[in-house]
Parts: structure tokens; C-alpha cells; sequence
């Protein structure tokens, strides 16, 4: 793949839900092929809705797309093969072994039979679970999990690679772990990265360029540093705060999802 070409192109994307509420609002981008791109935005914003439009789960409203030269719209099948996707929510059976986990998974991706045995252990060893291949999912920590779905998510050898909120709700140490593997598989195999957080931090380190969505509409988009100057401001979290005024924090703990899962918990949809 040529360096200077785009991995990842949109254009004008939206998504409205129930004909009236756009929860992605316009947007384009560009993701360089083999570069770290950081989707950045509080709870809500639009973050999941836009993966999921990339990966063909979810149908635009309107705007196009390009993943590796391919329309996720008009050749799903295609696009399928040139991405890899961790999801927000956990979608490892837990029941089975690490291996059989990629196991079936090969098979689902059509990954060559002669080739699969060699492929899981390639990338079990790299995400540091080879020696636990043959234990249960369910005995794992929520950072083996992760590192498991990273392994899963390239077994059919992906060019892109989507991260929705890798490091959600898992401690600094096994968020610093995580990203370790992350920015190994962009230096040493060449991976574009595509990933979603709402941590300023995790994407003014990692990502090449970063571009911040609120409610729908990307408010800027650039590298972290000049997203920084051009806000005058002393990091990307004050950056959010200078350009939404307010914290990225303070959406999310008045956010529909919160009190959707409060309502749950309290037994009441
Ligand atoms: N299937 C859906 N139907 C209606 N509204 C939705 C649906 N999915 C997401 N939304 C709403 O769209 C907005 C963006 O959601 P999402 O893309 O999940 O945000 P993020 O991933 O940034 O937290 C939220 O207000 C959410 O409640
Ligand atoms: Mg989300």
C-alpha cells in the first residue's frame, strides 16, 4: 500500500435515527494508510454510530464512504476482508478456550485451513496468551479479553483495523498494555488504526491525527499538537474544554446511556 494514499475516506457522512435525530451530523475525514487515527468525543457524540457506518453495520443516511478502495455500501463483502473490528461491548464466547475462539473465527473469515494453526499462534504470542490458549475465556481479566479480541480481530491478516473504546473501563496499567500491542502492530505490520476514546490522553499519545466529534459534528481535526495551538491550549483535554466549553467528563455523566443503564439496574426500561 502506497504511504501517501488514504486508508479510510468520508465524506459528508450523517445518520439519522428515527427520521429526526442526527447522530452523525456532516462529517469527512481522512485516514492515512498505515498512520493512528483518534476518534475523539464524550459519550453519545457519535462515535459507535460512525465505526459502525465503516463497518458495515449500519447504513448512512447519506455521504460516502471508501475503506482500503472499497464502498462498505456497495461491496460489503469486499470491505469485510481488509478490516478488523474490536467492539465496545465484549463479543468473546466465553465459554470456549482462547484457541477455539480464534478457531472459529478463522473459519467464519474464511482464513485457509493450512494456514490457521500457524496464524493463531503467530498472534496469540504476540498479545501474550499463548501460554493460555487452552483456558476458558470466562477465567480472564477484562485486559486478556481485550488483548484476546485484538488477536481475533486480525486473523484475516486486516489492513485497517477499528477500535471502538479499546481501553474502556480497564486500570492505566492494563491501559498502557493494551496500547503497547496497538502501536507495536502499526510500527512493525504496517496496520492504519482507526480508534474511538473518550480519554484526551490516550489520543494526544498515540494518535497521528485526532479528530474531536460533539454532538455529531467534528469541531476540529488535525494532529494533537496543532489541534493544541490552535486552541491555545496546554493539552487536548483543555483544547475540548476551549472549544465545547465544557468537560468531556461532565456530558458523560449526564448521558442518556448513564441513566439508560441506571434505569436497568433499577429494573425499569
Ligand atoms: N439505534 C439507535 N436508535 C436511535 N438512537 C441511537 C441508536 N444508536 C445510537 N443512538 C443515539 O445516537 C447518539 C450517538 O450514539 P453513539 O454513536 O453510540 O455515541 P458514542 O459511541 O459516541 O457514545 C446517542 O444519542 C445515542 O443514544
Ligand atoms: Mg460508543
Amino acid at each position: 500500500m502506497p504511504e501517501n494514499k488514504s486508508s479510510i475516506s468520508v465524506k459528508n457522512l450523517s445518520k439519522t435515527y428515527d427520521h429526526t435525530f442526527k447522530a452523525v451530523d456532516d462529517i469527512s475525514f481522512e485516514v492515512p494508510a498505515g498512520s493512528i487515527f483518534a476518534f475523539l468525543g464524550p459519550n453519545g457524540a457519535g462515535k459507535t454510530t460512525t465505526i459502525k457506518m465503516l463497518t458495515t453495520l449500519v447504513h448512512p443516511t447519506s455521504g460516502s464512504i471508501t475503506i482500503d478502495g472499497m464502498d462498505p455500501t456497495r461491496d460489503p463483502h469486499g470491505v469485510r476482508q481488509s478490516f478488523g473490528i474490536v467492539f465496545q461491548d465484549p463479543s468473546l464466547d466465553d465459554e470456549l478456550t482462547a484457541y477455539e475462539n480464534m478457531f472459529f473465527h478463522a473459519g467464519l473469515y474464511g482464513v485457509p485451513r493450512g494456514e490457521t494453526a500457524a496464524k493463531i499462534k503467530d498472534l496469540l504470542e504476540f498479545v501474550e496468551l499463548w501460554d493460555r490458549k487452552d483456558n476458558l475465556v470466562k477465567t480472564f481479566s477484562g485486559g486478556m479479553k481485550r488483548r484476546l479480541e485484538i488477536a481475533r480481530g486480525l486473523l484475516h491478516t486486516p489492513a485497517v483495523l477499528f477500535l471502538d473504546e479499546p481501553t474502556t473501563g480497564l486500570d492505566p496499567q492494563t491501559r498502557n498494555y493494551i496500547w503497547t500491542y496497538i502501536k507495536k502492530l502499526n510500527e512493525e505490520r504496517g496496520l492504519t488504526v482507526f480508534f474511538t476514546t473518550h480519554y484526551m490522553e490516550e489520543a494526544e499519545r498515540s494518535a497521528k491525527h485526532v479528530a474531536i466529534i460533539d454532538h455529531g459534528k467534528i469541531i476540529a481535526s488535525d494532529t494533537p499538537a496543532n489541534i493544541i495551538k490552535s486552541a491555545s491550549a496546554a493539552n487536548l483535554e483543555d483544547a475540548f474544554i476551549k472549544l465545547t466549553g465544557r468537560k468531556i467528563r461532565e456530558e458523560e455523566a449526564g448521558s442518556v446511556d448513564h441513566l439508560r443503564t441506571m434505569a436497568r439496574a433499577w429494573g425499569r426500561r
